[in-house]
């Protein structure tokens, strides 16, 4: 690039394409000058992908300004073709290098590169590519100056053809993922299973060679990754790593120390998926482990590498018929009546000499999770009609222990081994699983004797969250808290991270103690009510009457324990929730409901693992923070809240006009250009220190910058959430596929809010949240 660093423009007499000024737009330039003769459908999205500059057909092209080297060129394209491998798509049999400049196409074969598209690489493409021998190119083609070449280019690029690949754990995954993608309907048998696509290939004919692999095993530590959507929900697979299983182990031999002398034991293992538990067991304690797991292509790559060294596997053989319709084995789901009557485990829980250890990572499959409603077409979990299930909902329902905790697949595992199998103080239990079963629902109150927390993110999931696996006595004990050293993994050292110390402390109340009780005179039930996006909506099913009163400014709902799903667990609006969930906030004393809602944003700025999962919401230190409420000890802290809540985004209250003819009014906002709110009232009483002074100089920045656009409407009170979604507009390249800001000063000044915000939340809020235990 010259100095200055403005690209040259590529221009000339006698050129084909000319008047670009960098790479891109020549490549933009191109395809619009050949795509049309290639394939008239064709557009410049579909061919441009991940990072190449495009598919076209059975052609990978690659655009350079110029080529000096074009050994380099071919070896990063030999890349993209491995990562397109990795992916499950198929490799084009061409590769097409372009000199811009020159207006030179190179025609290569992908055939003799076929050994190095097999391999995996890492880092950029356009890295470390010295050294690489290309050989001849198949064709040279002067499209810039012959009409002969011009067209012969456009019939290469009219091939549609592929080299197939052989499948191995690298890329299986992909090739998965694109078969259901494909296939939307197949389960995992048409894919995995002895006459399924990898063996017998049909959706992939052309593009991969068929499987011959005598079994699956290849894929053990993959089999969660391969199953169908319907099976994923049903599953709740997620593998546990090995460095994580082996730690484990020390809390299974804890467990077997246990054992009283002259006892024989057996390790139960339900769900034992591939037996990642188990891999690294001693011979002496496979010796005493009963495995199961309900999925038949997981089951025969457990018989398979453990069966001959276990007690029993549930079946003993791997035959044919124990396999039944949707993939599952016969007699080995964990949560039907028949495998609570199954002799091969029953006889151990029935002798007094011996001694129970269940060592299980239950599937974790919740009926309320985002996951489970947003995949709902494609079926519903079956697990929620199994007789465990069933039972443990009946054997819940008027005890202390969370009736939600019945929605949870995990939690029936838990609750059973204690229930079923569980007998002697001696007898134990290892479980990974979130530690809410212990800490928010009362499912078990038993003896903690060790354990250790993970980040889930290595259980084949993206969520940064704590898992713990706990070894539990079974013993009545009523402990409130406990200390857990807590492991990341080093990925790239394949091993643990140091530990951290955590702590798990019980909840005893719920957050919505919190509510203001008092009842709306019938005079004020009146009014329209809010969706979540905090507008007026008509169209939800209403759960309760709204209310609208010169007491009342708005609609606060903060509940649930934990902090899934934060967006709906945790609504601010101007009208009332139209599924209710929560209370009208009154003018008398909205301040010292505010807290609520700050606890409520807690994860949105503290993504760690260490807090997901194991933090959460309660109203334990209400009396102490009433009684610090009322000493006026909080006065400043709770205009701190107010500060923060107006302007958090998640706060959804919004100014508009009902369909009764009212003005909503968005109370908690600094916006005073239509008079004074409640908030900026309040507000004057804060002492503002730097921080405070910063993000009130941020504000008025915000909101200058929105009086400025088009879109603003003098008449309407706005807050941070209003300026976002009706100013803060933006829209998608057509070309590009870019996002580009309608008004990007508004845009920018909303960024700058929100590290602004976030710092004051962490260094002014939550401190004096986990004080009062809102957040525990
Ligand atoms: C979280 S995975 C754990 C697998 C393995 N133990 C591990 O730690 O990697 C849970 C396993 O439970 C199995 N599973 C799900 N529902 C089951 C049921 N009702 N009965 C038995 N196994 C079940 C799944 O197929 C899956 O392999």
């Amino acid at each position: 690039m010259p100095v200055g660093g403005v690209a040259p423009v590529v221009a000339g007499p006698g050129r084909l394409i000319s008047g670009f000024a960098d790479e891109r737009s020549g490549q933009i330039a191109f395809y619009g000058l050949f795509l049309g003769s290639v394939d008239s459908g064709l557009t410049v999205d579909d061919v441009l992908r991940d990072n190449t500059d495009g598919v076209v057909r059975g052609n990978l092209l690659e655009f350079k300004l110029s080529i000096p080297d074009l050994n380099v060129v071919v070896s990063q394209c030999v890349k993209y073709l491995s990562a397109e491998r990795l992916k499950g798509r198929p490799v084009p049999a061409n590769i097409i290098l372009i000199d811009l400049i020159a207006e030179v196409a190179y025609v290569y074969g992908s055939k003799r590169y076929m050994e190095l598209v097999e391999r995996v690489y890492s880092g950029a493409a356009s890295k470390n590519n010295d050294g690489f021998v290309a050989g001849p190119f198949r064709e040279r083609l002067d499209y810039g100056s012959s009409d002969l070449d011009r067209q012969r280019l456009i019939d290469v690029m009219r091939t549609n053809d592929y080299e197939r690949i052989h499948l191995d754990a690298n890329c299986i995954v992909g090739w998965g993922r694109e078969y259901y993608r494909l296939n939307p309907a197949a389960r995992k048998d048409a894919f995995l299973g002895d006459e399924g696509e990898i063996r017998n290939p049909d959706t992939f004919r052309d593009y991969i060679y068929p499987y011959e692999g005598p079994t699956n095993v290849e894929f053990q530590y993959l089999m969660d990754k391969l199953n169908d959507d319907l099976s994923k929900k049903n599953l709740g697979a997620f593998y546990t790593p090995k460095c994580y299983a082996d730690k484990s182990l020390e809390l299974l031999r804890e467990a077997i120390k246990r054992v009283p002398e002259g006892n024989d034991y057996v390790i139960i293992d339900r769900c034992a998926g591939t037996g990642n538990l188990e891999k690294g067991m001693t011979d002496e304690e496979l010796s005493h482990c009963v495995l199961s797991t309900i999925e038949f292509y997981e089951y025969k790559v457990l018989v398979e590498l453990l069966g001959a060294r276990t007690r029993a596997i549930i079946p003993p053989v791997a035959s044919r018929s124990v396999f039944v319709a949707g993939g599952n084995v016969r007699g080995a789901n964990a949560m039907s009546r028949s495998y609570l009557e199954n002799e091969v485990v029953m006889r151990y829980v029935r002798d007094p000499k011996c001694t129970i250890i269940m060592y299980e990572n239950p599937p974790f499959s919740e009926a309320t999770s985002v996951d489970h409603q947003s995949k709902g077409k494609s079926g519903t979990a079956t697990w929620r009609n199994d007789y465990v299930v069933k039972e443990m909902k009946k054997a819940i329902s008027g005890t202390d222990i969370s009736i939600q905790a019945a929605q949870d697949l995990g939690n029936s595992f838990i609750w059973s081994a204690f229930h079923y199998y569980l007998r002697q103080p001696t007898d134990s239990y290892v479980v990974y699983s979130p530690v809410k079963y212990w800490k928010a629902q009362n499912l078990i109150s038993k003896r903690f004797i060790d354990g250790y927390g993970f980040n889930r993110r290595w259980f084949h999931t993206n969520i940064d969250a704590c898992i713990m696996v706990a070894l539990w006595s079974n013993e009545d004990s009523d402990m409130d808290g406990f200390t857990i050293n807590g492991y990341d993994y080093d990925e790239r050292n394949d091993c643990l991270k140091p530990a951290v110390p955590l702590e798990v402390k019980r909840l005893h109340s719920r957050v919505t103690d919190y509510y203001d009780k008092r009842p709306i005179p019938e005079a004020d039930r009146r009014g329209v009510l809010a969706g979540l996006n905090g507008y007026e909506t008509t169209s939800r099913k209403p759960s309760g009457k709204p209310a609208k009163g010169e007491d009342l400014l708005g609609y606060m709902a903060v509940y649930g324990a934990g902090f899934d799903n934060p967006e709906l667990h945790s609504s601010l609006l101007t009208a009332g929730r139209y599924d209710g969930h929560g209370f009208y906030l009154h003018r008398d004393n909205y301040l010292e409901k505010l807290p609520l809602f700050c606890a409520s944003r807690f994860i949105s700025y503290n993504r760690g693992w260490t807090e997901r999962g194991l933090i959460m919401k309660s109203a334990d230190g209400k009396d102490q923070f009433e009684r610090d409420v009322r000493s006026g000890k909080l006065d400043q802290w709770l205009l701190k809240c107010l500060l923060f809540t107006c302007l958090e985004r998640q706060n959804h209250m919004v100014t508009f006009t009902g369909s009764d003819g009212e003005e909503y009014r968005n109370e908690l906002t600094l916006d005073t250009t239509n008079g004074p709110t409640i908030a900026a009232t309040d507000i004057a009483r804060l002492q503002t220190g730097p921080d405070e002074a910063a993000l009130l100089l941020q504000w008025d920045q915000l909101l200058e910058a929105a009086k400025a656009t088009r879109e603003y409407d003098p008449a309407i009170t706005y807050g941070v959430y209003q300026i976002g979604t009706e100013i803060d507009t933006s829209r998608k390249d057509p070309i590009t596929g870019k996002t580009i800001y309608n008004n990007v000063p508004v845009h920018s000044a909303m960024k700058a809010l929100k590290p602004l915000l976030r710092d004051y939340y962490n260094t002014e809020i939550a401190p004096v949240l986990r004080k009062y235990e809102y957040i525990k």
